[in-house]
């Protein structure tokens, strides 16, 4: 896609996209210059501006180069995320926010924060993601400054990520009983893009991927299409998160937002992949 700025549209302040080197944010930055704005993506690593596009070294985890992130910064996109501390980067950056005085802190979440309880050990190990998103929605929420909270399924790119490292195993176990409603980054982005640019909206409502299928579904269908043939054992997950994933507490079939399916994405990925 050819990045551009639409000067007529352009304010002087930057968006900050946090996470903008991700998945995800790999789909805001063009999206938001086409908007007409200006961006400015924070990044652990030093990376060359781009048209439009400034980087600025920082790392939510330590707090370090938040300060000069959030400088003349109105309107912030927080899309940084790992396996861990989720919680931790939502603290400083909202420290870092609230003295800025940012108009707008958008922030991406995942369907189910409010409804997976993590109160054993078993459920930290394993949904300690979850967790610390629904912490980090608390500390957005509570944090003074205008916010709008946006959950979404898993994207398409999770499960691929997750079906090429199970099929690298001969025997594949699954959990049993998780159905998965994946959803396009493209399609979160562009839903992302049009809540920053409008008013603060607090908790807005979840966005979901067109299909639910059973999470070994999916994985089959990966397998299917890279001419793999493997054998996929379900394995029931222990503990209440685990619990509130099979009763589906991760889908939201009221809100099949999303358009593009699993099929779709894989049919794409697998041939750009063959021509790579
Ligand atoms: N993946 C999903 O299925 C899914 C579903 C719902 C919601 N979400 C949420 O959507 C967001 C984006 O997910 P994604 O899949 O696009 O993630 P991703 O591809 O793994 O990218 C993670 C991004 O976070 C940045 N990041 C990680 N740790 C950081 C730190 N300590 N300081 C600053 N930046 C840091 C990385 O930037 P650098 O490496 O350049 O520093 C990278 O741009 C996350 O908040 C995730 O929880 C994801």
């Amino acid at each position: 896609m050819q990045l551009h700025t639409n000067q007529e549209h352009s304010t002087t302040a930057p968006v900050l996209i946090t996470g903008g080197t991700g998945t995800l944010g790999r789909h805001l930055v063009p999206r938001l210059l086409e908007a007409g704005c200006r961006v400015r993506v924070l990044s652990r690593t030093s990376r060359e501006p781009m048209v439009g596009v400034e980087f600025v070294t920082g790392d939510l985890a330590t707090g370090e180069g938040i300060e000069a992130a959030v400088e003349r910064v109105e309107t912030i996109v927080h899309a940084a995320g790992s396996g861990k501390g989720d919680d931790e980067k939502a603290h400083n950056l909202v420290r870092a926010a609230a003295v800025a005085n940012v108009r707008h802190l958008v922030y991406i979440s995942v369907v189910g924060a409010d409804r997976t309880p993590i109160t054993s050990g078993v459920d930290r190990a394993m949904f300690g993601y979850v967790g610390a998103k629904r912490t980090a929605e608390l500390i957005i929420a509570n944090s003074g400054l205008p916010y709008t909270t946006l959950r979404a399924t898993q994207f398409h790119d999770l499960v691929l990520m997750m079906a090429q490292g199970m099929a690298k195993l001969s025997v594949i176990p699954v959990p049993a009983g998780f159905n998965i409603q994946p959803v396009d980054a493209a399609e979160v982005a562009a839903r992302l893009v049009q809540l920053a640019l409008g008013e603060p909206a607090g908790l807005v409502p979840e966005m979901g991927g067109p299909e639910v299928h059973p999470l070994a579904e999916l994985i089959r269908g990966y397998l299917r299409a890279t001419g793999r043939r493997r054998l996929i054992v379900p394995v029931r997950m222990p503990g209440g998160a685990a619990r509130a994933f099979r009763d589906g507490a991760n889908l939201v079939p009221e809100h099949t937002v999303g358009r593009r399916t699993w099929d779709d994405f894989l049919a794409e990925h697998i041939a750009v992949r063959s021509y790579a």
